[in-house]
């Protein structure tokens, strides 16, 4: 480690639309900070090597894997977690869908792969189709199907056709 990764420093960002200061190793991960930091629990670590989407967040509106990312890459950014996704008029058409379908078992990879769904429907150009916009997060349980299905139905319920 350089001497620099070795000093902890000062950064300031966004999450979930508040302001926050951290004290930290620049080198620490966004995921840490989240978790530990900032206690908020909602985003999951899965592998930690980049490969399973459990600790997905956006970062100033973009899709980042928290694990992959070092606190000093946020620098004056805005970061949205699982927990910022609702508002004041309810949760997320994502959200309100998981539950309906059953998306969720174990819940391990949901706020990820909620986080990448909700990209996509935003975004429904990012990707060909649902398979490959949620193809960097990784479920051990549902099979997908039920997944797929929250998908499909929240879509529906905001009225926008889901690209075949
Ligand atoms: S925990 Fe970040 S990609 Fe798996
Ligand atoms: S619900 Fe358990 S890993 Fe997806």
């Amino acid at each position: 480690m350089t001497t620099q990764e070795t000093i902890k420093q000062t950064f300031n960002f966004s999450v979930n639309g508040q302001p926050q200061t951290v004290h930290s190793y620049p080198m620490k991960r966004l995921l840490d900070v989240i978790r530990e930091d900032l206690t908020l629990t909602g985003t999951k670590e899965g592998c930690g090597e980049g490969e399973c989407g459990a600790c997905t967040v956006f970062m100033d509106g973009l899709l980042i894997l928290s694990c992959m990312t070092p606190i000093c890459q946020v620098q004056g950014l805005d970061i949205t977690t699982i927990e910022g996704l609702a508002d004041s008029t309810g949760l997320h058409p994502i959200q309100d869908a998981f539950y309906e379908e059953g998306g969720a078992q174990c819940g391990i990879c949901t706020p990820g792969m909620i986080m990448a769904a909700a990209h996509y429907l935003e975004h429904p150009d990012s990707a060909e189709n649902m398979g490959e916009a949620l193809a960097g997060n990784q479920c051990r349980c549902t099979g997908y199907t039920r997944i797929f299905a929250s998908v499909e139905k929240a879509f529906e319920a905001v009225g926008k056709p889901l690209p075949e």
